[in-house]
């Protein structure tokens, strides 16, 4: 069967063959000289996105916000924030991406609002229906209705004195979380949701959205784990019901693509989001193989943290790949503004670093599922340092690091420095690297995240004018995933599980086999791989110079990576 024929059998969508750029809009470019990125920034790069080939942008929050969190606390979920331009500037960015027939979504943050919200000013002060749009609780001022923790550290509950009674916020104080519960709320919500649809947005990134359902009563968490109180709201009691009313209400009449966020879900639980009447998602961001690398007790362990077996991140991924990708849909993804460079934490960015960045590059966009680029990513940008905790801005890490010293677990910000420096969100958030001019070419004043110092040999200018880059390379693997169908639809199958060394797949659709050979490692190997015939393979696209095109009569060097036609 040909390619073609076999095509018309399969479920086609523009959002499974999209390649998707992720924008973190306060660090991307900034046009007016005020050391923080904006919309009109991001319209004057268009053309630069359009020329590495991806077709969808997401967009981070740009709405009103305080910016307790970056925009991730919503003040008013109908206007944009002063910092970043007006909703005409938006507008322009929103057209200019149309006529270029790329797409945009935004990120829908409903699981919360900014404390400074209109609902919540109201809700502090009972007023009519306003009263219960959060989870208020009675209690002593010194004494939290249950013992949940924050994700950002602490206690997951603040007492307000004007309304004399507790709120909760899984995040920051200053984001409260919303009562879900409530139809009043949800009708709110879904007239926003229709708001932007009607505007003629692309999607939504929908964010922390398997927290929005608490289990009935709020009651105390298992206190031995790590994050406390998790197991009463990720996933919890409603979660299907209030997704698929949100779908059939507003997103169901559009042609949008939808990517849920699902911290702390297994992959069976996420399964759950993508089949039929789970709530009408296209596909999640869940964070099982990215586990790979943390201490015994999560991400912000003090100890144990950094290291990672291929054969266990090969396990994962490959039940990611067959159980959601393949039965269903999914979102392929390693970075983004929450997490730690790629480049830092799966290759190596000082050795082997245009190797590693490419290798990674062809495992993003070489699997099943939609790839999303980081900003950044297409040029190799790594992990910045920072020497206190003054040049963070990022409250999850403040946070951590403020309750690590409460806790005497650590005496001073430096005995935590090695694992902040491997995990602070604030790495994917200095500035995008655009020249080698002062701060990058990302702006003309101080920025408002310090630059990782290594923007005078890493930036966009630079990889641009070179023929052998990690940009140019992005782009050719983003043209050959647009060329070649079985990259977007075919199966996968994972092909020698317990090297240590080569990560290698097959991707099939038809009589249409590609192989793709990673060598994970910098130590070279052979591919030993009796089980296919390699005799006839073409290379499609490598990261060495290729000196042989059958990869069982090759040597692999470091971080190799080479995608065979079979
Ligand atoms: C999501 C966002 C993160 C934010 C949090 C609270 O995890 O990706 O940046 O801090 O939700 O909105």
């Amino acid at each position: 069967m040909s390619q073609h024929t076999v095509l018309e059998q399969v479920d086609t969508e523009w959002w499974k063959e999209a390649v998707v750029y992720q924008i973190y809009p306060r660090s991307f470019n900034d046009s007016d000289s005020d050391g923080i990125g904006d919309i009109p920034g991001i319209t004057d790069k268009v053309t630069y996105l359009d020329k590495l080939g991806v077709d969808v942008i997401w967009l981070c929050p740009v709405y009103d916000s305080p910016n307790a969190d970056n925009g991730y606390d919503i003040r008013n979920y109908r206007a944009i924030m002063n910092e970043f331009g007006t909703m005409a500037d938006w507008e322009t960015l929103l057209a200019e991406l149309h006529t270029r027939d790329m797409r945009l979504i935004m990120d829908l943050v409903i699981n919360h609002t900014s404390k400074e919200h209109e609902w919540f000013q109201r809700s502090r002060q009972r007023d009519g229906k306003y009263e219960d749009y959060y989870y208020w609780r009675d209690g002593a001022p010194d004494n939290p209705p249950n013992n949940w923790n924050s994700i950002f550290g602490g206690p997951a509950w603040t007492y307000d004195e004007k309304r004399g009674q507790w709120y909760l916020h899984l995040f920051d104080e200053n984001q409260p979380d919303l009562n879900w519960r409530n139809p009043d709320v949800r009708e709110d919500i879904k007239e926003m949701v229709t708001w932007w649809l009607e505007k003629g947005i692309d999607g939504f990134r929908m964010d922390a959205i398997n927290f929005i359902s608490k289990t009935e009563g709020l009651p105390d968490g298992d206190p031995d784990r790590t994050l406390v109180g998790v197991e009463h709201y990720s996933h919890g009691p409603h979660i299907h019901t209030y997704l698929q009313e949100v779908y059939d209400d507003t997103l169901a009449d559009y042609d949008v693509m939808t990517v849920g966020e699902m911290g702390e879900t297994s992959i069976d639980q996420t399964a759950e989001y993508l089949v039929e009447g789970g709530g009408g998602l296209d596909m999640a961001f869940q964070f099982n193989h990215l586990t790979v690398d943390e201490g015994p007790e999560g991400q912000w362990t003090l100890d144990g943290w950094g290291k990672w077996d291929l054969s266990e991140f090969k396990a994962i991924m490959t039940r990611c790949q067959n159980e959601l990708a393949g039965e269903w849909w999914d979102a392929v993804f390693l970075g983004n503004h929450d997490l730690p460079r790629i480049l830092s934490r799966f290759g190596d960015d000082e050795g082997y670093h245009r190797e590693s960045a490419k290798l990674i590059a062809t495992f993003l966009l070489t699997l099943r599922g939609t790839p999303y680029i980081y900003q950044g990513d297409e040029i190799g940008m790594t992990n910045a340092e920072f020497v206190s905790l003054d040049e963070i801005d990022d409250p999850m890490t403040t946070g951590i690091v403020e309750m690590l010293l409460a806790e005497g677990r650590i005496e001073s910000y430096e005995e935590a420095a090695d694992l902040v420096n491997y995990r602070s969100r604030d790495h994917s958030r200095t500035p995008m690297q655009w020249s080698s001019e002062t701060n990058a070419g990302f702006t003309d004043s101080e920025p408002w995240l310090k630059l990782n110092r290594n923007y005078t040999s890493i930036n966009v200018e630079s990889a641009i004018d070179d023929t052998d880059s990690i940009w140019q390379y992005y782009k050719e693997l983003i043209d050959l995933r647009h060329a070649e169908d079985v990259l977007v639809y075919g199966e996968y199958n994972l092909l020698l599980p317990n090297d240590e060394q080569i990560y290698a797949y097959r991707r099939t659709l038809g009589d249409e086999t590609i192989l793709v050979v990673l060598n994970w490692s910098d130590k070279p190997t052979t591919f030993d791989c009796p089980s296919i015939n390699t005799a006839n393979a073409k290379v499609l696209i490598t990261n060495y110079e290729s000196t042989s095109t059958n990869p069982k009569r090759h040597e692999f060097r470091p971080y190799e990576a080479t995608v065979y036609r079979l």
